[in-house]
Parts: C-alpha cells; sequence; structure tokens
C-alpha cells in the first residue's frame, strides 16, 4: 500500500469515528426528549399534530378532553388523568378494565400510540377540568 493510500484510509476511518459519534449523541440521552409547559416529558420525534388528530377519531368518543373539545363519560376524564407518555403507551397496548367500561387494547400501534400520548402529555390539564359529578374520577 502506498502511504498516500494509507494516509486516505486513517482519515476515512477517522471520519467514520467523528460521524459515529455525532450519530449516538443524536440518538440516545437527553437529547431525543423535550419538556412541554405543563412539565412532563415527550419524545423529540413524536408529533403532536398528528396525536391531536388521532385523539379526535380513536379516543375523543370515551373521554372527556378540554383541548380537543371532547365531553364523553365513557372513560376517565384526561384533563384529571393527566397520563405521562408511559401511562397512556401501556394503556393503549393493554387496553383498561374500568368498573364501568372497557377500553379495548391495541387501539393504536408503534409512532402512532407514541403521537397520541405526547398529544396528552402536551395538553392534558387538570386546570379543565370543571366541577361536574359525571367526570369526577
Ligand atoms: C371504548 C371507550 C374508550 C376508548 C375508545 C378509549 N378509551 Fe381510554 N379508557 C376507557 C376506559 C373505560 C378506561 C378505564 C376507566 C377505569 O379505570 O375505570 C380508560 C382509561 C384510559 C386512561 C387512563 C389510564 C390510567 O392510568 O388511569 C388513559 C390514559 C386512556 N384511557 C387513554 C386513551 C387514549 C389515548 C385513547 C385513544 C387511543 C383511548 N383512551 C380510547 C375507555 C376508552
Amino acid at each position: 500500500m502506498r502511504p498516500r493510500d494509507l494516509a486516505c484510509l486513517l482519515g476515512a476511518l477517522v471520519l467514520l469515528a467523528v460521524s459515529a459519534t455525532l450519530l449516538a449523541g443524536c440518538g440516545g440521552g437527553s437529547n431525543n426528549s423535550k419538556t412541554t409547559t405543563n412539565g412532563q416529558t415527550i419524545p423529540q420525534n413524536a408529533s403532536v399534530t398528528t396525536g391531536e388528530r388521532l385523539f379526535r377519531s380513536t379516543c375523543a368518543t370515551c373521554h372527556t378532553l378540554h383541548a380537543a373539545g371532547s365531553t364523553a363519560t365513557i372513560g376517565p376524564n384526561l384533563d384529571y388523568v393527566q397520563p405521562t407518555v408511559s401511562q397512556t403507551q401501556q394503556t393503549i397496548a393493554a387496553g383498561m378494565h374500568g368498573s364501568r367500561a372497557i377500553m379495548p387494547a391495541g387501539l393504536l400501534r408503534g409512532q402512532n400510540a407514541t403521537d397520541v400520548a405526547a398529544y396528552l402529555a402536551q395538553v392534558a390539564n387538570r386546570a379543565n377540568v370543571r366541577p361536574n359529578p359525571k367526570e369526577s374520577p
């Protein structure tokens, strides 16, 4: 191997190492989440806009949520619950048997479940819960 080729090879290796480090920095740790005005943590890659659309089409039939303008009382008032992202993801995956009604498991999957969970974490707020016996937890 000629010295010039060797230098090239070494240069390429250094570049690879640097970009691997940069990529690792993007993927892991606290870099991939952000904090909402509610003080909740949501994934950086979640789309709150998509989450809102999905909430209106999939969840609003059963849940009250001020931000979405829904007033259904089959499930709990989600402004009152103020669920974290992982709480909503787990509830969507496993479903939930309440005392009066059932939330079916697997209503949404993958990124869709993450998006709706991020939306809830961002907008659900106990300050929006109005005195209403039907909504009381
Ligand atoms: C068919 C009605 C129905 C639909 C549709 C529905 N839910 Fe529920 N949900 C429920 C019921 C019932 C419970 C449990 C109530 C109880 O514990 O008594 C519940 C509970 C929850 C909880 C509370 C979990 C906890 O820790 O207390 C969250 C969060 C939730 N649902 C989010 C969602 C989201 C997000 C969607 C849309 C993807 C959705 N739900 C769709 C009926 C529904």
